[in-house]
Parts: C-alpha cells; sequence; structure tokens
C-alpha cells in the first residue's frame, strides 16, 4: 500500500493510454541502450525467437502494435526479407526512433511504416493482416480484452497473434536472484539512466501485477482466439502466447 492505494491501483491508473505515451515518450531517448543492456541483449534474441515461431514469412502483411522503436518488426524483416510490416504505437517519440533507425538500415516505408495509434481503436478495416504481434506491450494496456477484440477484427482468417510479454521465472532459486536483480537493480540503473525512476519502478510493478499468460490465453479464446501454443524463454523470464483466428 501506499498513499492508500494498492499496487494494483496503481498500475491500473497509470495504463490510461495519456499517461503510458507520456511515459515511453519522456524514455524513449535511452530506451534501446536500457533494453539491451539491462537484459544482456537476451531481449534481442527474444524477437527472434518470437517470429520464428509465429511463422512469419515473405508476403506476409504484419501488424507490428505497441511497436515502440521497431525492433520487433526489424526482426521480421530480417527472418523475411520480403514482409511488409506496419508499427502502431501511442508514442511519437519511440515511432521517430523507430523511423530514424529504419532509414539507417536502408529500408523504406513500404517495408516498415509507422502509424501513430492506439491498440484500442486501430485504424484498419477488417480482414486486414495476416500476423500481428506484440512484444512488451500488452501489459501496459488497460483493456485487454478489447485490444484483443480489435486485433482479432483487423486479421484475416487464420491470422496468426503472437504475444510476447515479460513474467517471473518459477523455480524458486533463479526466482530468487531474478526478483532482487528486477526489483531492486534494474530500477536504479534504468531510473539513474533515463532520468526517469517512475518509469523504472513502473516495470516490476506492471510485470508483477500483470494478468498471467494462462488467464490471458483465455481472454483471447473469448474473442475467437484458438491457443496454438504458450511457451516460455529463458527460464520463465519471457512467455510467448500464438493464437489463430479461427476460420469460420
Ligand atoms: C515496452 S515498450 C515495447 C516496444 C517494442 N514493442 C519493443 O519490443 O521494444 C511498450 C510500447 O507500447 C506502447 N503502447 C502502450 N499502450 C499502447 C496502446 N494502447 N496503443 C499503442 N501503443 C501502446 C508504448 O508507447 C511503448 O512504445
Amino acid at each position: 500500500m501506499a498513499n492508500g492505494k494498492t499496487e494494483e491501483q496503481i498500475t491500473r491508473f497509470d495504463k490510461h493510454p495519456g499517461k503510458i505515451g507520456q511515459m515511453f515518450n519522456r524514455i524513449a531517448p535511452t530506451y534501446d541502450f536500457l533494453n539491451h543492456f539491462l537484459s544482456a541483449g537476451i531481449d534481442l534474441k527474444w524477437r527472434k525467437l518470437t517470429v520464428r515461431d509465429m511463422g512469419i514469412r515473405n508476403k506476409d502483411l504484419v501488424l507490428d502494435l505497441a511497436c515502440g522503436t521497431g525492433d520487433l518488426g526489424f526482426a521480421a524483416l530480417e527472418k523475411a526479407s520480403q514482409c511488409r510490416v506496419v508499427g502502431v504505437d501511442l508514442a511519437l517519440k519511440m515511432l521517430e526512433i523507430a523511423l530514424e533507425k529504419s532509414q539507417k538500415k536502408g529500408l523504406t516505408t513500404s517495408d516498415y511504416s509507422f502509424i501513430s495509434g492506439d491498440i484500442l481503436q486501430l485504424p484498419f478495416k477488417s480482414c486486414t493482416f495476416d500476423k500481428a504481434m506484440i512484444a512488451f506491450g500488452i501489459r501496459n494496456v488497460m483493456d485487454t480484452t478489447r485490444a484483443f477484440s480489435e486485433i482479432h477484427r483487423v486479421l484475416k482468417p487464420g491470422g496468426i497473434l503472437a504475444i510476447l510479454e515479460f513474467s517471473m521465472p518459477e523455480r524458486p532459486l533463479i526466482k530468487d536472484l531474478y526478483l532482487i536483480y528486477f526489483r531492486k537493480i534494474l530500477p536504479f540503473v534504468g531510473g539513474m539512466v533515463s532520468g526517469d525512476p517512475e518509469a523504472y519502478r513502473y516495470l516490476p510493478s506492471s510485470v508483477n501485477s500483470f494478468t498471467p499468460p494462462e488467464v490471458l490465453s483465455l481472454e483471447m479464446q473469448k474473442v475467437g482466439f484458438s491457443i496454438k501454443n504458450i511457451k516460455r524463454y529463458t527460464g520463465g523470464i519471457s512467455y510467448l502466447i500464438l493464437g489463430e483466428k479461427q476460420r469460420t
């Protein structure tokens, strides 16, 4: 409890899209450096595994939701150079960095384009995309069921949704060590480097209070996805859920 509010209430308040967008705009300049530094580069491996496990192929039209600085979309284009990716995010500063990185890689907007928008109201026609993916984004969304319903709408029948998200390792010793790192060291270093301690306190608190993957996958099923797989990466520090929009 802090100021009479539970951790869950604080996290809920912080998930208002306006607040989330502002927070990521503030930390955008140091986001990539901190991601790779604090995870010792494992985050890049998780994104590679995600695009492999979801079966991204050339000719796929792929929606990268909460794309941030674009790393999941870049992993998709490394796996299948002729797929086309559309990235959507609330935070303009994150999108500016994504666009700059894309140009440096020699990609054009027909390879990877970026749109400012909210997952809860996607600016696309129904049945547009072959694949949709979201890395470390769904935890920040206020209404996950509505998000799944929107994603389901814009996917083609048979389309795949991949969700990559943090979780807590289950093995006791690994969990204890990880918690020290995640709750003490990461917020300290993240806060110092980014100049935004609140954002790096929000990270462990939002992971801790977020819906577990088994329950999240039930929400996906309720809006019409069938669950193909739930996989743990790196001793359970992250997980991947793969769902398929049922063909009617
Ligand atoms: C932790 S970052 C992840 C960025 C990127 N996917 C990655 O793998 O590094 C979370 C991103 O989700 C975005 N976001 C959060 N809620 C959103 C929403 N409702 N609609 C669109 N983007 C959202 C934030 O602006 C932020 O860029």
